[in-house]
């Protein structure tokens, strides 16, 4: 048998990146063989093995085809005969589908070192649209990769294209998409996923609420020539430096559902938790079955904010509510975090120093009474 190093392992050891997992192809072997050499089954359903020693993942290379809709219909099939480049063919991307052998030799049939080399994220073949996951992984790569100048390939997109006017996302399910979310929300550029989301179609049919933001003007005097689609994900790339925390990532990009949203519906000025308003969050956190913690913060982002817009008065009570006893410091220092990337602007810049609207300094002397109170 010959087994291979291959996927994300061999992809970041050539762009000289520090590598997370290693995942392995095992060639020319039955189960019975890996099993005998004390390899460790996982699962019933693939030929996946556990290494005796340093317990490192183990497949058996196999092919993969389907014949259903959705996620029904996998046909999987290993056998001793498949080949490296057989399996190789099966995967998402060129840059994911190489591997190394034994002696360090690179195994490249489909051209992921020029990929790599072009910064292009190109699908491997047609089998891509097999797995609608697939496009959410792409634009993930593409949040984690975009500081090095990578790109998703024009043919790449237009397969995403095509696979949302086919209604294959549709068959996804919660779980899988807040999981990959929230792995792109971890990236030095989680804005991206967002934008390539948004370029094939698939940001209005699982983040429709975000979506509807494109479009929406935002005052001048606070945003100059941007519209709250843009301002959203600018808020969130402005995040970044100042948390690393999903929930806080989240109600970053989240903060303007209720304003904008109102305002697009002509709603009443005074809106709170429990009236229309909030109604596009929550159903994007329920939507998404975001947990609980990611639901609460970008409720009150969106609350907050909102008064910040309004010239309503924010009491300091208000802001207490919230603070529950037991962390209250995290969430006061998060929602600190908050009010200066929801102030983001075309030019870049954050803060209130550049607000020169007076219910900002009024929403900071709010939040530092607040603040004070929590500490007693
Ligand atoms: N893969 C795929 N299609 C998927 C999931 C995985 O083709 N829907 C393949 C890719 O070849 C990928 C490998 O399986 O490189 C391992 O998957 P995973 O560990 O999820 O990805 P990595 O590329 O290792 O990326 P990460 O650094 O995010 O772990």
């Amino acid at each position: 048998m010959d087994i291979y190093l291959v996927g994300g392992a061999v992809r970041d050891a050539l762009l000289n990146i520090p590598i997370k997992d290693r995942d392995w192809v095992v060639v020319g072997a039955t189960p019975d063989q890996l099993l005998a050499q004390g390899f460790q089954q996982v699962g019933a359903d693939f030929p996946v093995f556990l290494h005796p020693h340093n317990k490192e993942e183990h497949a058996l290379a196999r092919t993969e085809r389907k014949s259903g809709s959705g996620y029904q219909g996998f046909d999987c099939r290993f056998s001793p005969d498949i080949t490296l480049e057989e399996d190789l063919l099966r995967r998402d991307l060129t840059i994911n589908a190489m591997a190394q052998d034994e002696q360090g030799q690179i195994i490249d049939p489909y051209h992921g070192q020029q990929d790599l080399q072009d910064k292009m994220l190109r699908h491997v073949s047609p089998a891509f649209a097999e797995d609608p996951l697939r496009v959410l992984r792409v634009a993930r790569f593409a949040a984690r990769f975009a500081g090095l100048g990578f790109q998703v390939a024009e043919e790449t997109l237009a397969l995403m294209r095509q696979m949302v006017t086919d209604g294959e996302l549709n068959h996804l399910v919660a779980e899988r998409v807040w999981q990959e979310t929230q792995r792109a929300l971890t990236e030095d550029h989680p804005q991206v996923y967002f934008q390539v989301l948004r370029d094939c179609g698939a940001l209005k049919i699982w983040f429709k609420e975000i979506d509807d933001l494109f479009g929406i003007p935002q005052p001048e005097q606070y945003h100059p020539e941007i519209d709250c689609g843009i301002h959203a994900l600018m808020s969130l790339q402005a995040c970044v430096p100042l948390s690393e925390d999903i929930a806080t990532r989240w109600a970053a990009l989240t903060h303007d559902l209720g304003k904008a949203l109102s305002d697009k519906e002509n709603l009443p000025r005074h809106f709170g938790h429990e009236t229309k308003g909030l109604k596009p969050i929550k159903a994007l956190c329920k939507k998404l079955k975001a947990p609980k913690e990611a639901q609460q913060l970008a409720l009150l982002s969106c609350e907050f904010h909102t008064h910040i817009h309004r010239a309503f008065e924010l009491k300091p009570e208000t802001l207490l509510k919230v603070f529950d006893s037991t962390d209250a410091w995290r969430k006061a220092e998060r929602f600190e975090q908050l009010l200066v990337v929801s102030t983001a602007d075309s030019r870049g810049r954050t803060g209130f120093e550049h607000c020169d609207y007076p219910q900002a300094g009024y929403m900071r002397d709010a939040f530092q009474v607040a603040l004070s109170v929590t500490a007693q």
